[in-house]
């Protein structure tokens, strides 16, 4: 399959008379699909029943007379405003029981049932229409799932269908009573119509009870996304996407990704770096214009295993987006380095994020890949280049990767529900993990939680795994690699206690977490020979061989045979080291680059990536800032 590009486009935005110019100019530039549609419902549907499709008929023909394959997306997004004098319960709740009301978007609560009939609705008039079309390649459902903090809702709609989910898993109230542990204060419900949703009490309310909400939310939106591909599959071939986002983890991902072929995400890194990274000031000063060298390429991973191996960049920010706390502007170079970045980990397609940047509402301060006047902004040249030289290039997806890290949405519920710690949170901990390994040279892969087999790597990481389960303790007793499992990992069941015997409780390892302490900012424990947790440190007991020591003698990474577990949050500069000297037990060849260089290899090419704003050295070969040299492997 060939590597190809595209750009996110709003016929709906602009007179018709300017179509079949961007159209053309959209070839010119090499791109191949154009994703369209995707908040359009009021100019399909101006009011109820009263259906225009004819202008999406016209963009359509126009697109695909250029040459341009269409993505189309199901407007659900963006439901118009009759919408809620027809169902004026259809808005989710926050937390404080406010609406969450018209005048944006996402303004729906995944589990109105009036709601999901006229998403049926709209969905099948859609599909109906153009599942045939020639032009239109792919679909989208919906847009960004959980954007804006929207998967979780304290509606009535959502009380009612979460009474529903506890009856269908619990059987009784009695079940649920005693999986809860609901005699702790008097909690315990004679009746699932008693039980409600989990906000607004007096103090916390019972992790157990928040911890089921979160998997009832999950499941609600793979259920809003479910009604919208069955409908689709029925009237259509190609294949469904969905347009996730970076570090949002409010529903389970790999389940929504089970009713889709491709998984696709929006890759912001500039936004993400100055809005979503935990990094010092110094970091985020040196990669202001080039954004973090390592969150894109940990979301393509993640994606990857999302899709099942297809995965495609829907949105990539082109220049200076509107929604971060400051907005610069990438270097030159940057909006080709990220998508070869994306081609690199195995990414079909890559797809700008806008045409034209809107000189009107919300986003009018969001660039395009041309100005408000139609004036090519800097990006369209570079996307431009990636193109002629993607077709250059022999198409080849990423290559094999020798270590993995277990990632599982439920861990990141479960640490939001009890940090114990203000800063425990558990992407930030697994992604600590990551650039240490990119910074060792290493193509990485990320694997979901109910992975039964790890034999093709040599080595693997679960940190913060809340529960293993049954799959993931065989798969690690099974596994003839080097596994590093901790802090924090296993030290949950399913439904929020502790379990018994005490964590870890993993095969053949003599160790029991006896205490765990979590760490104020500035109060790191210091480990023998350099290096020191922070934000958790966790006192074990038992015979396990002892790998590192704190500072005052306590065990702080414990081993039987190959698998290890690490008793506290290591600091970035603890991680490398742990890491390469597991590496090293591993049998891998690691090297160690400068801050800001990158490789990623794929069946035939070892890229390299320097997000450096200076030139940096790669075996003698000099690449410039914002610069990506390949050679054939
Ligand atoms: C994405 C969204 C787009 C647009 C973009 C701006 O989150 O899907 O519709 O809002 O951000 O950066």
């Amino acid at each position: 399959m060939k590597r190809t590009l595209g750009v996110c486009y709003y016929p709906e935005h602009w007179p018709e008379t300017q179509w079949p110019e961007d159209a053309r100019r959209m070839a010119e530039a090499g791109l191949t699909w154009v994703r369209i549609g995707e908040f359009a419902w009021s100019m399909l549907e101006p009011a109820p029943g009263a259906l225009n499709f004819d202008w999406l008929d016209r963009a359509i023909g126009i697109l695909g007379a250029a040459g341009l394959k269409v993505i189309l997306g199901t407007p659900t997004a963006t439901p118009p405003r009759w919408m809620l004098t027809r169902h004026p319960d259809m808005l989710a709740l926050d937390a404080d029981g406010r609406p969450r009301k018209f005048g944006a978007r996402r303004h729906y609560c995944f589990s109105h049932p009036g709601y999901i009939a006229e998403c049926r609705r709209i969905v099948t008039l859609l599909a109906e229409r153009y599942g045939c079309n020639p032009h239109v390649q792919a679909w989208q459902t919906d847009n960004e799932y959980g954007c804006h903090d929207t998967t979780l809702s304290y509606s009535d709609a959502a009380r009612d269908a979460f009474r529903d989910w506890c009856a269908q898993k619990y059987q009784s109230p009695d079940a649920l009573n005693k999986a809860w542990g609901n005699v702790f204060w008097s909690m315990d419900y004679g009746d699932f119509d008693e039980i409600d949703l989990p906000n607004q009490t007096v103090t916390e309310p019972n992790p157990a009870h928040v911890m089921a909400f979160r998997r009832f939310s999950s499941d609600q939106v793979v259920r809003f996304n479910r009604a919208q591909t069955e409908i689709l599959r029925h009237h259509t071939d190609a294949p469904i996407a969905h347009n996730y986002m970076g570090r949002v983890l409010d529903f389970d991902h790999f389940d929504v990704g089970a009713d889709l072929d491709i998984a696709s995400w929006d890759s912001y890194p500039l936004g993400f770096l100055s809005d979503r990274l935990e990094d010092s000031a110094e970091h985020k000063h040196r990669f202001l214009r080039q954004g973090d060298p390592d969150n894109q390429a940990f979301h393509h991973d993640l994606y990857r295993a999302v899709g099942r191996g297809r995965w495609w960049i829907m949105e990539q920010q082109p220049g200076p987006v509107n929604w971060a706390p400051h907005n610069p502007a990438p270097l030159p170079g940057m909006a080709r380095l990220w998508a070869w970045e994306a081609f690199a980990h195995g990414a079909e397609t890559v797809c700008y994020f806008r045409w034209r940047q809107a000189p009107f509402a919300q986003e009018q301060m969001h660039a395009g890949l041309l100005r408000p006047d139609s004036v090519a902004a800097p990006a369209l040249a570079e996307a431009a280049q990636v193109a002629r030289e993607l077709a250059a290039l022999p198409d080849a997806g990423t290559a094999a990767a020798p270590v993995a890290i277990v990632f599982d949405y439920a861990s990141a519920w479960a640490w939001q529900t009890q940090p114990q710690g203000a800063d425990f949170d558990y992407f930030r901990l697994v992604f600590g993990a990551y650039p240490a390994l990119r910074a060792l040279g290493l193509n990485l892969d990320i694997l979901p939680p109910d992975t039964a087999d790890y034999s093709a790597y040599q080595l693997v990481l679960m940190p913060g795994l809340a529960t293993l389960g049954e799959v993931a303790t065989a798969a690690l007793k099974a596994f003839g690699g080097i596994a590093l499992v901790g802090p924090r990992s296993n030290s949950k069941t399913a439904e929020m206690s502790i379990p018994l015997p005490l964590p870890p409780d993993l095969p053949g390892l003599d160790a029991t977490v006896a205490l765990v302490e979590s760490l104020p900012p500035g109060s790191a424990v210091p480990l023998q020979d350099g290096g020191a947790f922070v934000h958790w440190f966790e006192h074990l007991d038992g015979t396990a061989d002892t790998v590192l020591k704190t500072e005052s003698g306590r065990p702080a990474l414990i081993r039987h045979g190959h698998l290890h577990y690490l008793a506290g949050w290591p600091t970035p500069e603890t991680f490398t080291t742990i890491l390469r000297d597991l590496c090293g037990k591993a049998g891998l060849k690691t090297e160690t680059l400068p801050d800001g260089l990158r490789l990623r290899d794929t069946g035939t090419h070892r890229f390299v990536f320097n997000y450096a704003p200076e030139p940096l050295t790669y075996q003698g070969i000099e690449i410039p800032a914002a610069g990506v040299y390949w050679r054939p492997l």
